[in-house]
């Protein structure tokens, strides 16, 4: 199959990123928009996007010119008539796209590939709705398109021989690494990216931290790219609610019912970066540098900790302003519980803690040069091991293999390893035990370790089996 000339229905962000990345791959792209006005949005974007390189260096003016000359825009659908593959990037909604895909197969040459963007949707109900449906696949960019390298390629039962192949080729062309798999909702990224994404805004609306707590642990700590809301709010809480709902109609499962929070937040038109607001978008307050209210403190259970705190001025007495605790838990008026992942300091009192001793460690973790994540219990614990555990659940159904999915979270989301590999560095037994004490404590589902991670850890493997 070749692939010369594409169109590219719907030039939202995605759809625009899309177009941009076929054209910087030397490929002639036909956009389409319903109006004009959707039109010069579409190449307000094209050129925004291209105009950033171009600042950064990473495109000279000739090269810009060359890739906005290949696409042509258009508000007629006719004019995808010798397109060898369409690329539908439209709003997510059955009826719409549905609509688009009998015109597509009217229009297109009988040869030609009609793919969807599609986050959530099944794919082979929109393949149903053609007379192609052995011609009819779902190719997923991630967002921002032209940064983001994977594509996950997506074949249906019906799907003729040869065409994911053919997709998978072409990603290939386009400087992306596809990763092909079957019509489940939510695919590999999705599926697992937004039950995580789901559960930080539970524990948000459960008040266990605060948002820009949760963002930071899981940024410094873990050291993902972007934390929960931010990226919530790149998404858009609409698609995320939206994704949510199709995960949770598929497998009826606790850890796919969407939050409430959010469906408040979308109700509120709060949709994040395309409407201006979501979990951010009210001008942050500038944050002056607090002074450290406790000048002496005493660590348990952590000489590196103390050495750190010690090396920053701060002194122990036998009467310290606080207690900072490492491992087991211990109560007192002023002892604080802390837990250190790379630079961040997760901390939580007890019922007997002061406000104010959790506000010295606090501001005492921080002038040591820590992030200081005040929590009720340990958010990245919570978020991290249950996110971990469904990639594990995801390998055991046969879904996909652990490169795969290691592969798919790496490109799709930028994280800095893939979640099998990130168990392997953590210690499969410290995330299985981690996970049964979370089990123990709420009882969810969620938590309980997936039956390959026990298996692994009592055979005594640190590995994951790759074939
Ligand atoms: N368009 C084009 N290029 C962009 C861009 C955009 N919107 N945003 C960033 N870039 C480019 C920059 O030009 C820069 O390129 P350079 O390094 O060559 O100069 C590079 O990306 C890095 O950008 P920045 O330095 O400005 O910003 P960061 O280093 O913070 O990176 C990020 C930004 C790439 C978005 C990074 O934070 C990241 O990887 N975040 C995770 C995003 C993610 O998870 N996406 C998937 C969401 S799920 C999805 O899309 C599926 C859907 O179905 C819901």
């Amino acid at each position: 199959m070749v692939f010369e000339t594409v169109g590219v229905v719907g030039l939202g962000t995605m759809g625009a990123g899309i177009a941009e990345v076929f054209a910087r791959a030397g490929i002639r792209v036909v956009g389409v928009e319903a109006d004009q006005e959707a039109l010069d949005r579409g190449l307000g974007h094209l050129e925004a996007s291209t105009g950033r390189a171009l600042e950064k260096g990473r495109l000279s003016a000739g090269e810009r010119e060359e890739i906005l000359s290949r696409v042509t825009l258009t508000t007629s659908r006719d004019d995808l008539r010798d397109a060898d593959l369409v690329v539908e990037a439209i709003p997510e909604v059955m009826e719409y796209k549905v609509a688009l895909f009998t015109d597509l197969d009217r229009i297109c040459k009988p040869s030609a590939v009609l793919a969807t963007n599609t986050s959530s949707l099944q794919v082979t109900a929109l393949a149903a709705a053609t007379g192609r449906p052995g011609r009819v696949v779902g190719m997923h960019f991630f967002n921002p398109a032209p940064v983001m390298g994977l594509v996950e390629v997506v074949g249906t039962v019906v799907t003729e021989p040869g065409v994911v192949t053919s997709v998978s080729d072409l990603a290939v062309r386009l400087g992306k690494t596809p990763v092909a798999v079957g019509d489940r909702a939510g695919f590999v990224v999705n599926r697992l990216l937004l039950p995580y994404l789901n559960h930080a805004v539970t524990l948000l609306d459960h008040g266990v931290a605060a948002r820009d707590d949760i963002d930071n642990a899981m940024r410094l700590g873990v050291g993902l790219p972007m934390g929960p809301f931010s990226l919530l709010d790149l998404i858009g809480l609409d698609t995320s609610y939206e994704i949510m709902g199709v995960l949770f109609e598929e497998s009826r499962s606790e850890r796919h019912v969407p939050s409430p929070l959010l469906r408040s937040y979308v109700a509120a038109g709060w949709l994040g970066r395309k409407s201006g607001r979501g979990f951010y978008g009210e001008s942050a307050a500038e944050s002056t540098p607090e002074k450290a209210a406790a000048s002496t403190v005493r660590v348990e259970g952590s000489q590196e900790l103390a050495a750190t705190l010690a090396a920053a001025g701060f002194k122990d007495s036998a009467e310290p302003d606080v207690v900072l605790r490492v491992g087991e838990a211990a109560l007192g008026e002023r002892v604080v519980q802390v837990r250190v992942t790379g630079k961040v300091a997760e901390l939580s009192g007890s019922v007997l803690t002061s406000r104010q001793a959790v506000l010295c460690a606090r501001d005492l973790l921080r002038v040591a040069g820590y992030t200081p994540v005040p929590c009720r219990r340990s958010v990245i614990d919570a978020l991290l091991y249950a996110h971990l555990n469904d990639a594990v659940h995801m390998y055991s159904s046969g879904y996909a293999s652990i490169a795969d999915i290691d592969a798919a979270m790496r490109l799709g989301c930028g994280y800095p390893q893939g979640p099998f590999e990130l168990m392997e560095s953590i210690g499969l037994a410290k995330v299985r035990d981690g996970l049964r004490a979370l089990y123990a404590e709420h009882l969810s589902p969620s938590f309980a370790p997936a039956p390959l991670l026990d298996q692994l850890v009592t055979a005594g493997l640190d590995a994951f089996p790759r074939a």
